[in-house]
């Protein structure tokens, strides 16, 4: 089996959303490889494109010197979370240069490619092409400023960068112009038939083939566009065979790095690459990625693979997103956590890996982390109940038996346990993880009642009940062995740690019906993990807010602030008086202001601007404020924003507060004599 997660892009670093996909990945190769079976994990940086060129210059160094240093960070947040590749590489290498081309070049032969001439934007100043994403404007629907070409972030509409109003670009602040340039196509409006069969060969999740139908439409109609895959000079990447000043668009090399790093992994181990990729190959292709990137690895890439001569996926599995406390991670409220930072205040990785798979459902349903939930869950089912089971009895085969078992006894409990195995290894290979943790610990609980039952602490007060003391705790280490042995493709570390104390080889899975014989001899139990403190919570959020203005450079892809030497951007600096007279600014009377239960930020607020209906509100203010007091006062709200519906009801407006990393947020309090629906201008 070949399997991969989606290749991080060499500009940002790695996050707790990220990490959904490689623990979730983890977790199945170790599951497969504890069955015997033959698996190899690889992954790589994804190093090309404009922003990680702007990004480079922007730091003053070159794109491969940022890359290198990305890729060390990269290699060590995923070693420190036990995600364990075999081989992480780079896209940025010579293996992917040459199957890139290669494939490009088989594609071209199978009369796949296709040239055509397009207008793009093109920054006069900078004297480059501009992704959509480079482009900056007013948004043609909400008319809110400063939003970026693809989409606009205040009404959610999405448009062509053509639409934009007063666009600006947003490396150099230039009014961008129209200029022609010849572009390369991978003629994917030809692929439809092979995709819809592709499609139907139980490759995808059922959400994800619903998705392709969609994309596909009706079996006679062609909704699919041919895929540009050239990008102007200057760029990152692969200049295009026989094409000078023409390279590879980034998501062309990006997922033929997967074959790359596996590529590297061959020259390294002897392994032959195309026993895995050749057209017929018997072998298994799998590749973990989230929703967002469907597109990518259900329309693109199959359709690359098949007119290149290679194997298909055999499988694409994606993942829903990550939100924490239910709400999108966000770097104001702390929850856009770092890798880093975690492993700082949090340190053990595994408590993040089994909270993760207790969710993880094999869905495309997006997953929340809800941080007093975690901490709960941890100290309950880790501390509390599994590692208990040997904190209460390993101590009495060390002290009272030499640390020598006895062999298991007929116990009604161990047999319940290792029948669960293959209901547990079901749950995993369908990656549904949080059904195989269900199980464990409805056994964990079962372990727990008997030496709850059997009370081992009471026998050794009898010298005369030694053997009853020896067989009771005894059983219970089996059932530890046991449990230990299902949670190992999650707790990988703690699970060696328990092989060590049990003295014995590497858990396979085959080890469920090969309890330790009699006499076998532990080592001295040590206790093994500790309960999670909500204070290290609390550290971890407040880092990740402190970092706001570095980490926000850290990891934003565009520089957004237009350059304020240009002229063009000194306009775009600016605006008129018309658009400040667009927002609807009013004098309101907080006549309620309530919690919302389950919301950890916001209070519900209800305001009086004069209307005959009052209006509802809700305000991210609750760190700072008491409803209570709210009560009576007068702020002012914006009083023509789109009424949004959010999580808890519709917002029909918004209050204005100030606030910057040292406090906040406070709202405004008008001057005496204003009084309700009065305009602020
Ligand atoms: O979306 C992303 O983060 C991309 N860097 C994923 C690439 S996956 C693969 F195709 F290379
Ligand atoms: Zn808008």
């Amino acid at each position: 089996m070949l399997v991969t997660s989606a290749l991080p892009y060499a500009n940002g670093s790695i996050h707790l959303g990220h990490l959904v996909e490689y623990i979730q990945t983890d977790i199945w190769v170790r599951f497969h490889k504890m069955q015997g079976h033959t698996v190899h994990y690889v992954c790589a940086d994804d190093t090309h494109g404009t922003p990680i060129m702007l990004r480079a210059e922007k730091e003053g160094i070159t794109p491969e010197e940022l890359i290198e240093r990305v890729h060390a960070e990269h290699s060590a947040d995923f070693s420190e979370f036990l995600v364990e590749f075999d081989n992480y590489h780079s896209t940025n290498a010579p293996e992917n240069k040459e199957l890139s081309q290669t494939i490009y070049r088989a594609l071209r032969a199978n009369n796949k490619i296709d040239t055509k001439t397009i207008e793009q934007f093109f920054d006069p100043v900078k004297n480059m092409f501009l992704p959509d994403r480079f482009i900056k404007g007013e948004c043609p629907k909400c008319h809110a400023k400063d939003q970026y070409g693809d989409n606009c972030e205040v009404c959610g509409a999405t448009y062509n960068p053509i639409e934009l109003i007063n666009p600006f670009s947003a490396v150099s602040g230039a009014v961008p112009v129209r200029k022609e340039t010849e572009h390369y196509f991978f003629k994917l409006s030809e692929c439809s038939d092979f995709l819809r069969d592709w499609t139907r060969s139980g490759t995808l999740q059922n959400e994800a083939a619903n998705k392709m139908n969609e994309w596909l439409g009706e079996l006679g109609e062609n909704k699919l566009s041919d895929w540009d895959i050239s990008r102007d000079a200057p760029y990152f990447g692969f200049e295009i065979p026989d094409a000078p000043g023409k390279y590879f668009y980034v998501w062309l090399d990006a997922p033929i790095g997967y074959m790359a790093s596996f590529k590297n992994l061959c020259t390294k181990k002897g392994l032959d690459f195309d026993e895995y990729w050749k057209q017929d190959s018997t072998t298994e292709l799998y590749h973990f990625i989230g929703k967002d990137i469907l597109y990518f690895h259900a329309l693109f890439w199959p359709a690359t693979l098949e007119y290149s001569g290679h194997r298909k996926p055999t499988s694409v599995f994606a993942h829903g997103f990550l939100t924490v406390n239910g709400e999108k991670m966000s770097k104001s409220r702390g929850t856009f956590i770092t890798a880093r930072s975690y492993l700082d205040h949090i340190k053990n990785p595994e408590y993040l890996r089994y909270y993760y798979a207790a969710k993880l459902n094999g869905s495309m349903e997006d997953i929340d982390l809800n941080l007093e939930d975690f901490v709960a869950r941890v100290n309950s089912d880790l501390v509390g109940k599994y590692i208990n089971i040997a904190s209460r009895t390993a101590g009495f085969i060390a002290k009272r038996f030499n640390n020598k078992l006895h062999s298991p006894t007929a116990n009604n409990v161990i047999t319940e346990i290792r029948e669960a195995a293959s209901v547990i290894a079901d749950s995993y290979a369908n990656r549904d993880y949080a059904r195989a943790l269900r199980e464990i610990m409805k056994q964990t609980d079962a372990a727990n009642g008997f030496v709850a039952e059997a009370a081992p602490w009471i026998i050794a007060k009898d010298a005369a009940r030694d053997s009853e003391l020896h067989a009771v705790c005894s059983d219970a280490l089996e059932m530890f062995r046991l449990l230990t042995l299902y949670l190992k493709p999650v707790l990988p570390k703690l699970a060696t740690e328990i092989e060590a104390f049990f003295d014995v080889a590497a858990f396979t899975w085959d080890a469920v019906n090969i309890p330790l014989t009699e006499h076998h001899s532990i080592q001295a139990y040590n206790h093994l993990i500790t309960r999670i403190d909500v204070k290290q919570i609390e550290a971890m959020t407040e880092v990740n807010k402190e970092n706001l203005q570095p980490q926000q450079a850290e990891l934003s892809k565009v520089q957004t602030k237009p350059a304020t030497t240009a002229v063009a951007a000194d306009e775009a600096a600016y605006i008129s008086i018309d658009d400040f007279t667009k927002v609807d600014l009013r004098i309101a009377k907080i006549v309620n202001a309530e919690h919302v239960e389950g919301a950890e930020k916001l209070l519900k607020l209800t305001l009086d601007i004069g209307e005959e209906k009052p209006r509802q509100v809700f305000a991210g203010i609750k760190s700072a404020y008491d409803p209570e007091l709210l009560k009576g006062r007068l702020t002012v709200m914006v009083a023509n924003l789109a009424p949004r519906k959010m999580k808890f009801g519709m917002s029909e407006g918004m209050v204005l507060a100030a606030s910057d990393e040292k406090g906040g947020p406070y709202i405004l309090s008008p001057d005496n004599g204003a009084t309700l629906g009065m305009k602020v201008k």
